[in-house]
């Protein structure tokens, strides 16, 4: 390995919400944290001192992206996802949830359906809700441990719908979709006329065989009902930097779409945003290959400790991500009584399931983009709170949440 996933950087007092803000989501600060969806390693030098160059320079004034901005972008999609994507598809946002929030805005009504599948990606509900849509969940089925569209049901509520927020791959149970998934998805979404607004964010951390399959990939069509949105933010941890990459194909989309970010005067990006996004585009793949090797033990570590020491707790097989989805329903808990365990007794920040939709209830989501040593801290914490046989305190947890969290 050229890169050290190893070393154990401390991140406290950054103001970063994973490990600084604990007690005003948990209400206790001495946990260890393996919650929110960013890594705990440093971005590579090839990212690193590109925006060391730009900050030393000094001046910050209004800044445009360069040509070469837009060619890395294009060369990236070509050669991880062999998509051959045009200049003028590329729109640049804040972010992967305003850009499906703006979207949202544009594309629908107040009182319009919206598909999501959960359990999914919280603030794909809380958008809905937010703008006064009608949530139409397509709950997924668990199948012998793997994930599974229910076909049926999304043909009804497609029926229903103006807008499909689709998760690719998903987060928080790491499906990595199949084209053949993605056809008969295309298929429904075409009958029904859905907008489709696919959120390819983590499209970057893929286990093989396992392959990424942009959804405007699949077909004309599906093309043409497309935003998809891509970002560095989770493949090189830098969500911070605030610059999402959204690719849309076809002419009149694109152009509404470009129409609301003018009337909000939301066209340009930040310079950091810029310069880190090119530099990983451009030179961080090596970095990524090595990391995704990294995660992968991760999760062969976290495998092999549950089902050597705590058979109760299961993890589904991850096809993508840095997100293990933890089946904790032996532990027969509620989802309250749960959450409450995992912070009282095993002092552990993690995501809890029933955040993520109803499908979310029994599980508990397990952060692992982080040296092994801090992997293993969490599970040997979590093995000592099995053992423990205090009662739990239920309480409706911490109101102080910061504004900006
Ligand atoms: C599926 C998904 N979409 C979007 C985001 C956040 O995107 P952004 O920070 O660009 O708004 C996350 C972060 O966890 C995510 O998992």
């Amino acid at each position: 390995m050229k890169y050290d996933f190893d070393k154990t950087i401390s991140r406290s007092n950054t103001n970063c919400i994973k490990w600084d803000y604990l007690d005003a989501f948990f209400g206790e600060s001495d946990l260890h944290a393996m919650w929110v969806a960013d890594m705990d390693f440093v971005a590579p030098p090839e990212i690193l001192d590109p925006i060391k160059d730009r900050a030393a320079h000094g001046v910050f004034g209004y800044t445009a992206k360069p040509d070469e901005f837009y060619s890395t972008v294009i060369r990236w999609f070509r050669r991880r996802y062999h998509w051959d994507i045009e200049r003028e598809w590329i729109v640049t946002t804040l972010g992967v949830v305003p850009a499906l929030n703006l979207a949202m805005q544009e594309f629908t009504e107040p009182g319009d359906g919206v598909i999501i599948q959960s359990p999914v990606y919280f603030p794909f509900k809380e958008s809905v809700d937010l703008n006064g849509r009608e949530l139409l969940d397509n709950t997924l089925i668990l199948k012998d441990g793997h994930y599974e569209i229910d076909w049926q049901d999304l043909e009804e509520k497609a029926g229903n719908a103006k807008m499909f927020l689709f998760c690719s791959p998903h987060n928080p149970v790491s499906r990595v979709w199949t084209t053949g998934e993605l056809e008969q998805l295309g298929d429904i979404c075409k009958r029904h006329d859905l907008m489709v607004f696919s959120d390819e964010i983590h499209a970057d951390i893929i286990f093989r065989p396992n392959r990424h399959v942009p959804t405007a990939m699949v077909s004309n069509d599906l093309a043409s009902r497309t935003i998809a949105a891509y970002a560095t933010s989770k493949t090189f941890n830098l969500a911070g930097l605030q610059l999402s990459v959204n690719i849309i194909p076809d002419n009149k989309l694109r152009e509404r779409f470009k129409l609301t970010l003018e009337r909000l005067h939301m066209t340009m990006s930040n310079i950091f945003g810029m310069v880190g996004t090119q530099a990983a585009y451009k030179n961080g793949e090596r970095w990524l290959e090595e990391l995704i090797q990294y995660l992968w033990q991760n999760y062969l570590t976290v495998k092999k400790f549950l089902s050597e020491e705590i058979p109760d707790i299961t993890v589904i097989e991850p096809e993508g991500t840095y997100l293990l989805w933890l089946d904790c329903s032996k532990l027969k808990l509620s989802d309250e009584e749960l959450a409450a365990f995992f912070v009282q007794k095993a002092h552990l920040a993690l995501s809890s399931g029933a955040l993520f939709g109803p499908g979310g209830s029994g599980f508990m989501r397990m952060n692992i983009g982080c040296p092994k040593q801090s992997v293993l801290k969490g599970l040997e914490t979590l093995k000592r709170a099995m053992d423990d046989d205090s009662p739990l305190v239920i309480d409706p947890g911490p109101a102080n949440v910061p504004d900006d969290c």
